[in-house]
């Protein structure tokens, strides 16, 4: 049977080391401000920015939500980003997504300072986190979180086949380059992938994120594999649950994260962990 990788409390203590860092910053007399932009009405938004702003207020992190109708214009909001750039006091900026139709997210994350950038979803991050040079380079803060679950758990890289499955821009892809980057061979599955679980099978690793429930079986794991559910899925009678079959995949695994109280605590502690490394590395 696994070891359940418990990221509520691993969540928990990454936060009392952001409050200790808080507090060494206001002793110097600056106060980490994360602004948040959300444009729109999406209810599910709604839920998680409001969770960002209590988690900011609970750590002593200035947080701002700047609200904008689901109607304006591309360039009012591009106008907005400028202006939060230009703002001194603030450090970090979130563009909530996904944005209306309208409106090219791409192009709205390309407007963002890259030493803004606490999503670290500007390309110029990106390519710093694929060229490996990861020094005061805000990094996908899901991937972040997941790398430090490996640290917690002493759950060894280098050398290992790991296999993520899902090539978002903000778990996949990062996630891939984080591997890549702590010496893992590394496979990164996707819906055009041929002969999936043949993958799988081999994984040491295997990160799943492709918001499917309970996509991953028992019979396509390997005997001792970390496995790592970023899933954020419904079941039939409506529960959360993950991309992980957990309780048959559970019995062959060295490691394994469950939904919820898993990856999903991770990811809001480590962008309010990045909130202050970017004003440490702002100052
Ligand atoms: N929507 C869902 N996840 C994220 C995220 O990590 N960052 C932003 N900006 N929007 C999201």
């Amino acid at each position: 049977m696994g070891q359940i990788i418990d990221g509520k409390t691993l969540a928990a203590e990454i936060d009392k080391q952001t409050m200790t860092e808080v507090q060494k910053l206001k002793n110097q007399g600056v106060e980490p401000h994360l602004v948040v932009v959300l444009v729109g009405e999406n209810p599910a938004s709604q839920i998680y920015v409001r969770n960002k702003e209590k988690r900011a207020s609970k750590l002593g992190i200035k947080s701002t939500l700047v609200t904008m109708n689901a109607d304006i214009s591309e360039n009012e909001l591009l106008l907005k980003i400028q202006e939060l750039n230009q703002t001194e006091d603030v450090n970090a900026i979130l563009v909530q997504m996904p944005l209306p139709k309208h409106i090219d997210a791409f192009k709205v994350t390309m407007a963002i300072d890259p030493r803004k950038d606490v999503d670290g979803f500007h390309p110029v991050n990106v390519g710093k986190l694929f060229e490996g040079k990861t020094q005061h380079t805000p990094i996908a803060c899901t991937p972040q979180g997941i790398m430090e679950m490996f640290q917690k758990y002493h759950i060894d890289i280098q050398g290992k086949r790991a296999v993520v499955v899902g090539r978002s821009s903000i778990v996949g892809k990062p996630m891939a380059a984080l591997l890549l980057n702590a010496n893992a061979t590394v496979t990164l599955a996707h819906s055009y992938t041929k002969d999936l679980a043949a993958l799988t099978k081999e994984a040491d690793i295997l990160v799943v994120a492709t918001g499917i429930a309970h996509f991953i079986k028992e019979d396509q794991v390997k005997e001792g594999a970390a496995v790592i559910d970023v899933g954020m899925d419904r079941d039939e009678n409506g529960k959360l649950t993950g991309d992980v079959d957990f309780e048959n995949v559970e019995k062959h695994v060295s490691y394994i994260t469950p939904v919820p109280k898993g990856v999903g605590p991770m990811t809001i502690s480590m962008l309010m962990k990045q909130t202050v490394n970017l004003t440490k590395w702002s100052i």
